[in-house]
């Protein structure tokens, strides 16, 4: 019996068959088989020099990381760097993947941060896989880009394109989109799982080697993210998110996972017809709809992202359920810590929500993941039960401890002022965020309990 050379291995769980299989039986991934020889090599030693023997810690030279700003601050922000003395932006060398939404605008911000490069004198090298050089150039277009330094490449071979990048040498290569790029070294098709990883490591390699930063755009698919960018995660440098409503005009803009800075850092951005533009002031954009003559349910908090302040609102709704058992919706906020609040507000306050059904919302599609929400989560619900209206001109922040007690917030000075800024005339923080009671324009009432705060926020 002739011995079996090779096996087939899903990429995406592993699991091993001695034939090409289209469907994974294990884990359900299509066209994740990869051939993989099971001869046994013959000289274990790799044929890659050795370059790099082990180095003492001490003695390893460092090169700094050099940035280049992208010209937009919203993106360099998320991109990170910029603590003291240091700049922001795309760090050389680096692979980023960009993912997001079909037709979200992931390719409206790429080429407008191409246009921005060039016009700093970096040479760019747009690799289209999906639209044709005239769709890219009609967009160019729309969007006022006119460089000398920008480069248009449509192509779906990665050799191909890879033979250019190492041509050109651009500064920064665009790769639209991973979903829609191939390399001829896999047999499955463009998008499977294989050539996605396959794909990213050619890309990874291209980068690091010649010291070249790469952002890829990777499309999140709604139903699983088997073949989406979530395989990618973990082969990148860096991973930003483009999110917001397709029916809403702005769009957030987020880092979760940064080999080179922090990830708690959000861009803002909104869609016009001439492209993205910044929003410098989001709190204003958030605020933008709110009712000053408010409605019971409605109130005001200051959350932190990243070191930025935002003003946000939040609304509640409770009515008496139709259903056997009580419903409990949260848009914004986590489910699990709206419960949390509404079990302190049942036990510390003697507030009957049993026969309740309860409805929390953010205001504007932001998500709020941060405890300093909770207060103004719970005055929300506690001004919607009681139908008493909330004072307009009042902020709130502060996390509720499991014994009805508000605990202290981070970046309190940032919060105030931000609520101050938007003329706000008051803002109820923690009792244990030792502050004085009067900053710059706006009265800092600090509190214990959440029935202090209401008793300070609801007139009458
Ligand atoms: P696009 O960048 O093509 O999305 P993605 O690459 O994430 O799939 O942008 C898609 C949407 O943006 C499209 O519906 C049209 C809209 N758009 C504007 O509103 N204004 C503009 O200036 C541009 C270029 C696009
Ligand atoms: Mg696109």
């Amino acid at each position: 019996m002739a011995k079996v050379k090779s096996k087939y291995v899903c990429q995406s769980c592993g699991y091993e068959t001695a034939g090409y299989l289209g469907k994974c039986p294990e884990c359900g991934s299509w066209g994740s088989f990869v051939e993989e020889s099971t001869a046994p090599q013959k000289n274990s030693m790799p044929e890659v020099p050795d370059t790099f023997p082990p180095m003492k810690l001490d003695e390893i030279e460092m090169n700094s990381e050099i940035r280049m700003s992208t010209n937009i601050s919203e993106f360099d922000r998320v991109l990170g760097g910029g603590e003291v003395n240091k700049s922001s932006g795309i760090v050389q060398g680096s692979l980023v993947l960009l993912a997001g939404d079909p037709g979200i605008g992931k390719s409206t911000l790429l080429l407008q941060t191409a246009g921005e490069l060039c016009k700093n004198n970096k040479k760019v090298l747009y690799i289209s896989a999906e639209e044709s050089a005239g769709q890219i150039k009609l967009r160019a277009e729309r969007l006022g880009i006119k460089t000398d330094n920008l480069y248009i490449y449509p192509q779906t071979n990665l050799e191909l394109a890879k033979k250019y990048i190492e041509e050109m040498k651009p500064d920064l290569v665009i790769v639209d989109s991973i979903q829609a790029i191939y390399t001829s070294q896999i047999q499955s098709s463009a998008g499977s799982v294989s050539q996605i990883r396959e794909c990213c490591n050619i890309l990874m390699q291209t980068a690091k080697g010649q010291n070249i930063s790469i952002i890829v755009i990777g499309h999140v698919t709604k139903e699983g993210n088997i073949a989406g960018p979530k395989v990618l995660e973990h082969m990148v440098d860096t991973v930003i998110q483009f999110e917001g409503d397709k029916y809403k005009t702005y769009r957030i803009l987020r880092s979760v996972k940064n080999r080179f800075g922090n990830t708690s850092e959000v861009g803002i951005f909104e869609m016009s017809g001439r492209g993205l533009t910044e929003v410098k002031n989001p709190s204003e954009l958030f605020l933008k709809e709110y009712n000053q003559t408010q409605t019971p349910g409605s109130t005001i908090i200051v959350t932190s992202e990243g070191t930025r302040p935002l003003l946000v609102e939040i609304q509640a709704l409770v009515g008496t359920t139709p259903y056997p058992a009580p419903r409990r919706v949260a848009n914004g906020v986590d489910t699990g810590r709206v419960l949390q609040i509404l079990a302190v507000l049942e036990k510390r306050i003697g507030l009957n929500l049993s026969k309740q059904d309860v409805y929390v919302n953010v205001i504007g599609g932001m998500d709020v993941d941060e405890p300093a929400a909770d207060l103004g989560i719970a005055l929300a619900i506690v001004t919607c039960v009681r139908d008493v209206v909330f004072d307009s001109h009042t902020a709130i922040v502060g996390e509720i401890g499991l014994s009805g007690e508000i605990r202290a917030v981070n970046h309190i000075e940032k919060r105030i002022t931000e609520a101050q800024k938007l003329g706000f005339k008051r803002i109820i923080i923690p009792e244990a965020n030792e502050i004085q009671d009067k900053i710059d324009g706006i009265e800092v009432v600090r509190v214990k309990k959440i029935l202090e705060a209401i008793t300070r926020g609801v007139k009458g």
